[in-house]
């Protein structure tokens, strides 16, 4: 491979980086709730029929999510983020494991699972209670609460999403990590960066839509092939 500039960094990842600490893949054959598709249960409509159903299935994520600890592909993009200069963490992932690694500067897509905004005035909380005590919960006005997170249908943050766009568009190295690649706007981000110049590096178990992009494929798990590459492109190993 090229040795890629490490001045500006950005990294893209998705439910492939947590999959080693336990969390279920969305399209992987654990991805399944009940008979349920992630697809069928993230939509406005799905919360507006099924409150219930709906946050059923986010206090089990959650609950799933609190007993999982960190890996070494979340903890790689720590040390990544204190070594290079410029270092933009976008994450499609609203499981809370990247801040617990100890990011920083992240830019989260979809959400925080451990937020949870009023359907009235929208104020958005923090909660961490697993598991729920009521269901669905309720805010101190009276309205219902729903997951601070982006449903299918909805639109990201334009904030967020602009900071994504930029940091791509600079970046030397992009990195994606653990994303099937076909959630848009996200899945857009590596061909931009590709485009304006970027070396792009994929890692994930198994090649995806972006692969044929990507100037490098690593194939195998993030908690092994991130801290190998990391070293690799320090100069460590
Ligand atoms: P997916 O479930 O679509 O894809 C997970 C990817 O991780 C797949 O490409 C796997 O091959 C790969 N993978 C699995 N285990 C891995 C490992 N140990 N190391 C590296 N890669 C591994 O998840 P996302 O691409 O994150 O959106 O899905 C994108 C969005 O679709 C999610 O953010 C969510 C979902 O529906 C919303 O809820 C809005």
């Amino acid at each position: 491979m090229r040795n890629p500039s490490l001045r500006s960094v950005a990294v893209l990842t998705g439910a492939g980086i947590s999959a080693e600490s336990g969390v279920p893949t969305f399209r992987g054959a654990d991805g399944l709730w009940r008979q349920y598709r992630a697809e069928e249960l993230a939509t406005p409509q799905a919360f507006m029929r099924n409150p219930t159903l709906v946050w059923e299935w986010y206090d089990w994520r959650r609950g799933l999510i609190a007993g999982c600890q960190p890996n070494a592909a979340h903890r790689t993009l720590t040390e990544m983020e204190r070594w290079c200069e410029d270092f933009t963490l976008i994450t499609q992932n609203v499981d809370g494991l990247h801040q617990r690694a100890g990011s920083e500067r992240i830019l989260e897509l979809h959400g925080d699972i451990w937020r949870v905004r009023c359907t009235t005035d929208n104020t958005v909380c923090d909660n961490h209670e697993v598991p729920l005590s009521r269901i669905p919960p309720t805010c101190p006005c009276g309205a219902l609460l729903r997951p601070d997170v982006v449903w299918f249908g909805e639109s990201l943050d334009s904030e967020v999403m602009n900071a994504a766009y930029a940091a791509v568009e600079r970046c030397d190295l992009m990195l994606v990590v653990g994303t099937s690649a076909v959630v848009h706007p996200a899945a857009s981000l590596p061909a931009i960066a590709h485009n304006a110049g970027a070396y792009l590096v994929e890692v994930n178990v198994q090649e995806t839509a972006l692969s044929a992009l990507a100037d490098e494929v690593i194939l195998g798990p993030a908690a092994r092939e991130l801290p190998e590459l990391w070293a690799r492109l320090t100069g460590a190993l």
